[in-house]
């Protein structure tokens, strides 16, 4: 398949490429366009066929939903009820990254669903992503832009490197400002539950609903018969080719682990990455050694995460190791990728 790639600016975005990729999806054919959160791999959410093409194109396993996105507040057609409580967060947060779980309609095709009874449905705020919705004019299907198992894409590079040759365009150009996706909130329970931490933290979800709690898949292991509510999070993500380790507690002592560590691995000839922050950057003698941001910007942290994991396969390191972060505000979902990068391998630097 022949891959059309067109910059698009935020600020001034050229409405042409945008009409032209809106027809592309109407007709049936797969878009790669920013949102605020990641790159999206869209397709018209209302078209069984078109829909089937994402997950051939990601090899998404066939039981992964899809989250629906639109650029305007009537979705009365595409879910059974709109819950109270939905509403309130839809007028609060939406446009923005968060993803509301639904009873879904009959609409809805069961390929978009996987088979579920529940739909997800968002409102970027990112602007390219909201007229390309409107210029469809059909609620657009989209999972994250990466071949499955692969961290997200936040640069449109990342989604071509990934998605050339299988998608008909590829739209974008600027950085996503989040760089994690969207917060995942299930509106079927009372309490709502959060499926899926990101931009949009649990204190600012507690502002709408006190009782708001967070899926414990999200921070534990899933072992045995206990299974994630999102199908999606029982997969090992976001994850480069090298194995990630992940060192916890005390950040001297952490220090301290991960050089030990890298000595060893040094000494039996590997090639090691370490992920570090602004503040211990210069800490680490030895190894390849980035920063994803200072401590005390989480926010800069989240928007590099998933680059920084894809530039260490450049590097071809053997094995990677990560400091880790306060499981607080957006840092919740920040632990949360790095803990299914790392297949939940912690380290324990006190010990
Ligand atoms: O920020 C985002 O949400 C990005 C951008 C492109 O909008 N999209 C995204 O999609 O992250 P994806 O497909 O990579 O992740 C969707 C997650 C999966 O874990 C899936 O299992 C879960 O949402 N999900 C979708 N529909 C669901 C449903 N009805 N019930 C429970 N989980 C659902
Ligand atoms: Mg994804």
């Amino acid at each position: 398949m022949n891959t059309i790639v067109e910059f698009v600016d935020e600020k001034e975005p050229n409405v042409d490429i945008i009409k032209l990729a809106g027809d592309t999806i109407r007709k049936g054919g797969l878009v790669v366009f920013p949102t605020e959160t990641v790159y999206g791999l869209g397709a018209n959410a209302l078209d069984s066929e078109a829909v089937h093409k994402i997950f051939i194109a990601k090899g998404r396993p066939q039981d992964n939903p899809l989250i629906i996105h639109v650029a305007d507040f009537d979705i009365e057609e595409f879910v059974e009820e709109i819950p109270p409580i939905a509403k309130k967060m839809m007028d609060k947060f939406w446009p923005g990254p968060l993803t509301l779980i639904m009873k879904k309609s009959s609409k809805v095709p069961d390929i978009t669903s996987a088979g579920l009874d529940s739909i997800g449905i968002r409102m970027p705020s990112n602007s390219v992503a909201n007229r390309l919705i409107k210029e469809a004019g059909v609620p657009i299907a989209a999972p994250s832009a990466n071949i499955s198992g692969r961290p997200s894409p936040t640069d449109i590079d990342t989604c071509i490197e990934d998605l050339t040759g299988r998608v008909d365009c590829i739209i974008g150009g600027e950085k996503c400002k989040i760089g994690l996706e969207s917060t995942i909130v299930d509106c079927t329970v009372e309490p709502p539950l959060v499926l899926r931490p990101g931009g949009i933290i649990l204190e600012m979800l507690r502002e709408i609903h006190p009782e708001i709690q967070i899926d414990p898949a999200v921070m534990i292991k899933v072992e045995g018969s206990f299974k994630p509510k999102a199908p999606g999070m029982k997969y090992r993500h976001y994850a480069p080719k090298a194995p990630v380790k992940i060192v916890v507690g005390d950040l001297e002592k952490t220090v301290a682990k991960i050089n030990e560590i890298v000595q060893n691995y040094i000494d039996d000839g590997k090639k090691i990455g370490i992920m570090a922050s602004n503040e211990t950057i210069h800490m680490y003698p030895k190894g390849i050694v980035k920063s994803l941001g200072s401590r005390s910007n989480l926010n800069s942290v989240a928007r590099n995460l998933f680059k920084t994991l894809r530039d260490f396969d450049n590097d071809k390191v053997d094995i990677i190791l990560s400091e880790s972060f306060e499981e607080k505000g957006v840092g919740i979902a920040i632990m949360n990728r790095l803990k299914k990068a790392a297949g939940f391998e912690l380290i324990n630097a006190d010990t």
